[in-house]
């Protein structure tokens, strides 16, 4: 297998000490939602429940392009480059009909030093990789959902040509120059030992690096008896032991811009709060905002204080890592967070 595997390690790389760089002038990760829409049905996540039950998520189903052209814009003015900058989805990214433009428009205003798209690859055609490649995409990242094609109708209710789909990121792989490719698959996924090898068996020679995840029961609605059946539950997305989270450190590096221009401070699907509204704030104006600051600095006094949504969360237990941790600076930095009330 060419690719490095890197099951068990945080896919970014090397993490700095959180607590030792905060304040962050300049966010480190930018999520930006494209669109609310997905081509699959995935047993573990939020699209395989009816909309009825997912909560709010977003008053507009496709993010405008000019409303995105626009945040990027604000994006160039933050005093230095946001880390990534990554179109993901609450939905699959690639579906956006202006995703290609997306890209090429982040990588010309130079706002961040890795752009990267997250995709269940399955409208990757040629002609996608190629537009995607000649946009400047630094990083391409696939979820991958079994080994079979049966696999895939089972777990996501969908009918895909599995040979075709190999074929497409194949072409992906050799045509692709510097951009990086992550390919991964989520453990529910795997039916044991012999299909984890079959995995890398497929995809080991065609990315950069691989993984296998952890499948996280964090949505509520979904019954992740049978999903995870067999599977460890204490276990964090990147294969750490799970422990309980007293600060939640998501809104101190990360922002999420959804689809209607809304700012939520974390990947929670359950909102605690939203942030502020690119379609009438900068998104700098945003980050280092009252309401922002405000909420990190309430947030210093733990998750159980802050608000409802926050106090039940379970999805930051499941992907802690312990250099994110920011208990024993807590005191130091709520002073410094109340400074900018
Ligand atoms: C929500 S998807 C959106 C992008 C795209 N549709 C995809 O599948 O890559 C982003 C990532 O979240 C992961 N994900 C969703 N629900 C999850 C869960 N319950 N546990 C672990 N990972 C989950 C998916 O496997 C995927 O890698
Ligand atoms: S492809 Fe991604 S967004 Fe779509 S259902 Fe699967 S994990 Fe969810
Ligand atoms: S505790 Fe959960 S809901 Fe609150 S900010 Fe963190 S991830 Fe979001």
């Amino acid at each position: 297998m060419k690719a490095k595997n890197i099951s068990g390690q945080a896919p970014g790389g090397q993490r700095k000490k959180l607590a030792e760089v905060l304040p962050l002038n300049t966010p480190f990760v930018v999520q930006i939602f494209p669109l609310y829409a997905c081509t699959f049905k995935c047993n573990y996540c939020i699209f395989s429940i009816d909309p009825s039950k997912r909560g709010f998520i977003s008053d507009k189903v496709v993010m405008d392009l000019n409303l995105y052209k626009k945040c990027i814009d604000d994006m160039t003015k933050f005093p230095e480059k946001i880390k990534t900058l990554r179109l993901v989805g609450i939905g699959e990214p690639l579906f956006h009909p202006d995703v290609v433009e997306m890209v090429r428009y982040a990588v010309e205003k130079k706002v961040a030093s890795t752009v990267e798209v997250l995709t269940n690859a399955s409208l990757l055609t040629p002609q996608m990789s190629d537009n995607l490649i000649a946009a400047g995409l630094t990083r391409l990242v696939v979820s991958t959902q079994g080994t079979t094609k049966q696999k895939y109708h089972d777990a996501c209710d969908v009918d895909i040509d599995f040979d075709k789909f190999i074929d497409n990121l194949k072409y992906f792989y050799n045509k692709k120059g510097n951009v990086q490719m992550y390919i991964k698959i989520i453990d529910c996924a795997l039916d044991g030992k012999e299909d984890e090898e079959k995995f890398f068996k497929i995809f080991g020679d065609i990315c950069d690096t691989i993984a296998v995840e952890h499948t996280l029961p964090i949505h509520s609605g979904i019954d992740y008896t049978d999903v995870m059946r067999g599977k460890d539950m204490f276990l964090t997305q990147f294969g750490l032991p799970v422990s309980e989270v007293e600060i939640c450190p998501q809104p101190f590096f990360t922002m999420q811009i959804n689809p209607d221009g809304k700012v939520v401070p974390c990947y929670s699907f359950e909102y605690p709060g939203i942030m502020g509204d690119c379609n009438n704030q900068s998104v700098n104006d945003i980050w280092n905002g009252k309401v922002f600051q405000k909420f990190r600095r309430d947030m210093l006094s733990g998750t159980k204080n802050i608000c409802e949504s926050c106090a039940k969360c379970n999805i930051i237990k499941y992907r802690m890592f312990p250099e994110d941790n920011l208990n024993d600076d807590a005191a130091r930095l709520k002073k410094c967070y109340e400074s900018k009330i």
